[in-house]
């Protein structure tokens, strides 16, 4: 079904095409996501949560937040202790983050909370992580830049092999549909890019593809100028978090991944289908963490720490949470098992359990990575 938003976005791309010629995939990808007025991230429907198109760890349970905010009062320590402490969260969505940290540090830190300041950012409120201008209005430096699944949603450019020959998906209009056809590379920057991560794409057969993520590394550099600079040298002055899904380079760019990453999210449903509903579903692909990192370091930053989420989570404690809720709150487990308030306490045990074990699964959320670069 295509939705009377989606047929427009469609005529502007008909028209761009008619205009220029084929576009590439990154081109088409950044109108359906944000193009102002149609793009998927910039339009008003809930699309983030359980009624949306997908749910991220938010959405599994507040225990993330809580670990969010032990991450972050380390943190804090680690930089001695700021009398105000910035924290800025891009991609920000609902909110809902900053909600369950502050929330968090209310009820467990109250001297953190009383110092922390927490604001959201998201290209919804017009603050595009990509852009110059607008994270140049970030009056204050945080000390903390946050992101969860962010930079998976960036427009990737895709590539596929033919005849030991590298090049790039365009997309064009073939009887007022959009289609996809092959073209020379539009910039020697992605033959690069595969070249700098060893992929040996020459080696690999016809049908062959990948993406590359040439807006991570500008976000990284943008992100970088974020974080202030200390005046002592050694010092920390602030972190950047990133939490995504995806890989270093040598799991991402196998011979095995032949069709690379590239999935779309409508109404819970995951498809392969990107030129279909432009701007009303999302496209992501997966995150190439080296890329992060090398950019990381050439903007001046170091590496913190690299984890799976699960040991991240493992390491802050979550398990150790849980345990206190179930003496805290579910003694009636043990102590009236069969009465009505016991078989509810059970449930709702069951419940809670199985959503730490969701955020920690290494088949899912678990094998998310977690990104921490000094500075
Ligand atoms: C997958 S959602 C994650 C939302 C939230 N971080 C969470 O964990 O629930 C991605 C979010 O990033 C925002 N976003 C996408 N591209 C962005 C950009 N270039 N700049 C700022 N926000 C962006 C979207 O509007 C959306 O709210």
């Amino acid at each position: 079904m295509t939705t009377s938003s989606s047929s427009s976005l469609l005529a502007l791309l008909i028209e761009r095409i008619q205009r220029e010629g084929p576009i590439s995939f990154a081109d088409y990808m950044r109108m359906a996501l944000y193009e102002p007025g149609y793009g998927y991230y910039v339009t008003n429907a809930t699309r983030i949560g359980w009624e949306g198109d997908f749910y991220t760890s938010t959405d599994v349970s507040d225990l993330f937040a809580h670990c969010v905010g032990r991450q972050l009062l380390q943190m804090w320590h680690l930089l001695g202790q700021p009398e105000r402490f910035h924290v800025l969260e891009q991609g920000a969505g609902r909110g809902h983050l900053a909600e369950g940290v502050q929330a968090w540090a209310q009820r467990e830190e109250p001297a953190f909370a009383h110092v922390l300041s927490y604001r959201n950012a998201d290209i919804r409120m017009g603050r595009d992580a990509l852009s110059e201008v607008a994270t140049s209005v970030e009056e204050i430096h945080p000390h903390v830049l946050l992101s969860n699944e962010l930079v998976d949603a960036f427009p990737v450019h895709v590539v596929e092999v033919r005849d030991q020959h590298l090049y790039e998906v365009y997309v064009d209009i073939h009887h007022g549909r959009l289609h996809e056809v092959l073209d020379e590379p539009s910039s020697g920057e992605l033959a690069m890019y595969l070249e700098r991560y060893k992929v040996p794409w020459q080696t690999f057969s016809n049908g062959w593809r990948t993406e590359i993520n040439l807006d991570a590394l500008h976000w990284m550099e943008l992100a970088a100028r974020l974080l202030p600079v200390s005046s002592a040298r050694k010092k920390l002055s602030g972190f950047l978090l990133t939490i995504d899904y995806g890989e270093k380079a040598r799991g991402l760019y196998t011979s095995e991944r032949r069709h690379g990453t590239l999935a779309c999210y409508f109404q819970h449903q995951l498809t392969e289908r990107p030129l279909q509903r432009p701007g009303e579903q999302d496209i992501t692909a997966h995150v190439n963490f080296s890329a992060l990192i090398d950019a990381g370091r050439q903007y001046g930053l170091r590496l913190h720490q690299f984890v799976t989420q699960r040991e991240w989570l493992l390491q802050l404690g979550i398990r150790n949470e849980l345990e206190a809720i179930r003496q805290r709150d579910f003694a009636l487990i043990e102590t009236a098992r069969a009465s009505d308030q016991g078989q509810v306490a059970l449930l709702q045990w069951y419940n809670l359990r199985h959503r730490v074990a969701a955020l920690t699964d290494m088949a899912g959320m678990g094998n998310f990575k977690v990104l921490i670069m000094k500075r």
